[in-house]
């Protein structure tokens, strides 16, 4: 397929979790048009069964390949977790996850070889992460908890409130006990809490950003695919959504770290 690299990279999630890939992106490659698509009407996807993810997922790939992307980042570890074999099938387009985008990276900056993995229930439950730390070295023992209560924490803002430290350090204290040297935030929503993961973890862990690893992962991509855009003009940015609920804006600026342009209100079907 001859693939046109004016044309956007395609970017999903569940809702405005994602944008934190977008963000990572924006900043990385700053001449590449971005379509996003946030499915605010049916987060949270990672309290959900499989099928439920997998028929969501496969809507939302449909939606963005008919806007005509070059490439498709799946933004949402959930998703990621559960449907990353069905959207790689269904795409024509190259896909990139986050979760093979943070495997790779924990995988090349464990020391010790002791790596621990956060994410929601979906994620953790179905082991993507060990499976994928795996593909790039076996000998990698994996420590993973599930970590609900941070996605509505970070919708909230709380991200140094007390409550948030002491959910923190319940969440934390399991995998700590493990001694890893090297912690994956495998959720779209956990790089917000990062300060407070340094406070609390010292320097002697290192915190693996999925959200930064995939927009390096892509450049490289797009760079040897020869798929980078070659104008050098403002690029246009769309943001696709199933609902604008309560506070969209302020959370997704939040998470994007700069003003959300108006979002286009979408149903799927
Ligand atoms: N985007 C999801 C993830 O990265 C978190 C929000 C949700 O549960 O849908 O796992």
């Amino acid at each position: 397929m001859n693939l046109d690299p004016t044309h956007p990279i395609g970017v999903f999630d569940s809702g405005v979790g994602g944008l934190t890939v977008v963000r990572a992106l924006m900043e990385r490659l700053p001449f590449e048009n971005i379509t996003y698509f946030g499915d605010t009407a049916r987060v949270p996807y990672g309290v959900k069964s499989v099928e439920t993810i997998t028929a969501y997922a496969t809507q939302i790939t449909e939606f963005l390949l008919k806007q005509k992307v070059k490439l498709l980042i799946v933004a949402c570890n959930t998703i990621a977790a559960v449907a990353g074999e069905p959207v790689r099938e269904m795409s024509p387009v190259p896909v990139l996850d986050v979760i093979d985008a943070g495997a790779r990276r924990a995988a090349a900056e464990t020391k010790s070889r002791q790596v621990g993995v956060i994410g929601t229930p979906a994620t953790i439950n179905s082991n993507a992460y060990a499976r994928a730390i795996h593909r790039y070295d076996p000998r990698v023992r994996i420590y993973s908890h599930a970590c609900p209560l941070f996605v509505p924490l970070v919708e909230e803002g709380w991200l140094d409130h007390p409550v948030t430290r002491l959910t923190a350090q319940e969440y934390l204290k399991p995998v700590l006990a493990e001694h890893i040297d090297t912690l994956v935030l495998g959720c779209t929503h956990y790089p917000l809490l990062k300060p407070l993961f340094e406070q609390l973890l010292g320097p002697q862990i290192r915190l693996v950003d999925s959200a930064e690893a995939m927009a390096a992962i892509a450049s490289d991509l797009l760079a040897q695919e020869k798929l980078l855009n070659p104008a050098r003009i403002r690029p246009a940015y769309r943001f696709f959504v199933t609902d604008v609920p309560y506070r969209f804006q302020t959370i997704g600026e939040r998470f994007l770290g700069r003003t959300l342009s108006q979002a286009v209100l979408v149903k799927l079907s």
